[in-house]
């Protein structure tokens, strides 16, 4: 049955169409000027030296992952609470996924255990580098995630990063204007990445973006998302290897028109949450999404968790009460160290991500989108709440059914 209330919608209107119109107009419909617009406009925004667009989030990470000469063997900090894009990003360059549990408030990479597994499992080697002292790789990097629009500890990620000299890539693809201590995401770690796929806070149909301070990274990043030319390359001299990651004009003029949105689209986003804010407090069963001491969420998603003791049967039912009755809703993250094909691809130094499992058996995603209205709020809470009153009597029914037997 197709949703009566999308899971997410793109808010596009007039600029967009107009921006977008004069590009196919102009016949420059890529390497045009729009790029480097696009790029200056978004630098300026985040309030970082470069930006290097590219054709999705996906590109964005493995592009900052070969910048960074992470390759075979080396192993990278991640959190598995998350889109399998940051996990993949690692494995494109052969390198090791270390998957560490997460704060169970916010959902995101917990830097406590980051400092946990480098001073216990880590050491300096003669040249200086960190080396994990179980498995003798080197360790390269820490990969947070920026998970819902909530910034990770950003403090001690960058203190540690400092300290062991690792390169810091933070995944900033869910949260384009968040605050960590007054300070936006994407301006922490030695490169970010944002994605514009049109679920995203602002889209351009499929598209990302690096941000970076670092001259050397922007300019390899620019090179490979260009098939490794150069700035003043010929078009069939190759520099190095290189990949199709480019951005079209077409694509750009929309994030642009979208850029100068943003504010509007962000606070259209921020009522829609405190609405459902209201509406789900208080149930029993129902935690609704956290506000961390110290940050402003940029609101990517609407998450809800659904307290069980029987793994993830009562998301699951919910879930597929909610779709029966039209609403769009998604079991949002999976945990990435389930994928069946991620056997054997990563470590998890600590044992079972316990944390990451639970968050994974109960989040729910439910309809969230900059121009949901009022009425359809109040649909998604009525059916939500109609759905786990069901899911309850039947777990009382089924107690008292077992108790008989
Ligand atoms: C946390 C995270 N990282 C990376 C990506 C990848 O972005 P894209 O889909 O544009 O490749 C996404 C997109 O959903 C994401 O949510």
């Amino acid at each position: 049955m197709s949703a009566s209330i999308p899971l997410s919608r793109p808010n596009v209107g007039d600029l967009e169409i107009q921006y977008v119109t004069d590009v196919l107009r102009s016949g420059m419909l890529s390497l045009g000027p729009r790029v480097p617009e696009f790029e200056n406009r978004f630098a300026s925004y985040v309030g970082r030296k470069h930006a290097v667009a590219v054709n999705s989030g996906t590109s964005a990470l493995h592009l900052c992952i070969r910048a960074m000469g992470i390759g075979p063997e080396d192993e990278v900090i991640t959190s598995s609470f998350s889109f399998v894009a940051s996990t993949n990003c690692i494995l494109y360059e052969g390198g090791v996924p270390v998957f560490l549990d997460i704060d169970p408030e916010s959902f995101n990479l917990s830097a406590e255990q980051v400092q946990h597994f480098l001073s216990e499992r880590c050491a300096r080697n003669s040249e200086g580098h960190c080396v994990n002292k179980d498995t003798g790789r080197r360790v390269k990097a820490i990969l947070p995630v920026h998970v819902f629009g909530m910034p990770c500890d950003m403090d001690l990620m960058r203190r540690l990063a400092q300290k062991y000299r690792l390169f810091l890539i933070e995944d900033a693809c869910e949260a384009l204007g968040a605050e960590y201590r007054g300070r936006l995401a994407g301006t922490f770690g030695d490169a970010a990445s944002f994605a514009f796929y049109p679920n995203k806070q602002m889209t351009t149909g499929e598209g990302g973006m690096i941000v970076t301070d670092d001259d050397s990274i922007a300019e390899v990043c620019r090179s490979m998302r260009n098939q490794g030319r150069n700035e003043k390359s010929e078009w069939l001299d190759h520099a190095r290897l290189g990949f199709n990651y480019r951005l079209s004009d077409i694509h750009a003029a929309l994030g642009i028109a979208q850029l100068e949105r943003l504010e509007e689209l962000l606070s259209q986003r921020q009522f829609v949450a405190e609405s459902y804010d209201k509406q789900l407090h208080g149930i029993p069963g129902l935690v609704t999404p956290k506000q961390m001491p110290g940050s402003q969420r940029s609101w990517f998603v609407y998450v809800v968790q659904l307290r069980s003791n029987a793994g993830s049967e009562v998301r699951d039912e919910v879930l597929r009460l909610l779709r029966a009755s039209g609403i769009g809703c998604q079991a949002y993250f999976p945990a990435i160290h389930r994928q069946p094909y991620m056997k054997g691809m990563y470590s998890c130094p600590f044992g079972r991500l316990t944390k990451t499992e639970l968050a994974s058996d109960q989040c729910l995603a439910i309809p969230f989108f900059s121009t949901m209205t009022t009425a359809q709020v109040s649909a998604v809470c009525r059916a939500l709440k109609q759905a786990i009153k069901a899911v309850s009597l039947h777990d009382v029914a089924v107690q008292v059914a077992g108790s008989r037997s």
